[in-house]
C-alpha cells in the first residue's frame, strides 16, 4: 500500500507533467529543420554560404557543380562528414539529418531567403 503522502505526491506530478507536456520534451529532439540548421550549421553556412570555402556553399549552384543536389548525396555528406566540416552521424539522429538535409535543399532551390 502508498500512503497518503506518496499518494498526494504522485496525483501532483501527474497533474504537472500533464499541465505542460511540451516543457518536459528533450530540446535534442527539436522537429523544427530550420532550427537544427541554426544550431549545427548556419555557424559555417550562414545564409547558405561558407565561411571556410567560400566556393563549397549551399547555393543550388554549387550543389549541382559538386554533385551534392540531391537528398541522399547531402545525407551523406552530412552524415560522414568532409575535410574541414565534420561529420554529424553521432551528434544528430538519422531523422534530424534527413530533416537538415531536406532543409537545405529547399532553401537552395528558393535561394535562401
Ligand atoms: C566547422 C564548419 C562547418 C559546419 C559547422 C558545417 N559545415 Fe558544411 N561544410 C563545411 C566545409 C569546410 C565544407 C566544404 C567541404 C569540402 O571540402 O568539400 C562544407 C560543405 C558542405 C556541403 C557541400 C557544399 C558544396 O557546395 O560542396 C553541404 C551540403 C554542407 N556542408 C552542409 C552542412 C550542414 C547541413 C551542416 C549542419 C548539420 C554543416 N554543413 C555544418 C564546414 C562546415
Amino acid at each position: 500500500m502508498i500512503s497518503i503522502k506518496q499518494f498526494f505526491t504522485i496525483l501532483v506530478l501527474v497533474l504537472v507533467l500533464s499541465a505542460f507536456p511540451h516543457q518536459f520534451t528533450l530540446a535534442a529532439e527539436t522537429n523544427n529543420p530550420a532550427k537544427l540548421f541554426e544550431i549545427n550549421c548556419a555557424g559555417c553556412h550562414p545564409r547558405g554560404g561558407n565561411i571556410i570555402r567560400r566556393g563549397k556553399n549551399l547555393s543550388l549552384r554549387a550543389l549541382h557543380r559538386n554533385k551534392l543536389d540531391s537528398l541522399e548525396a547531402i545525407e551523406t555528406l552530412v552524415a560522414n562528414g568532409k575535410n574541414n566540416m565534420s561529420a554529424y552521424k553521432d551528434r544528430l539522429t538519422e531523422k534530424e539529418i534527413q530533416d537538415v538535409s531536406t532543409y537545405v535543399l529547399e532553401q537552395a532551390k528558393t535561394g535562401w531567403k
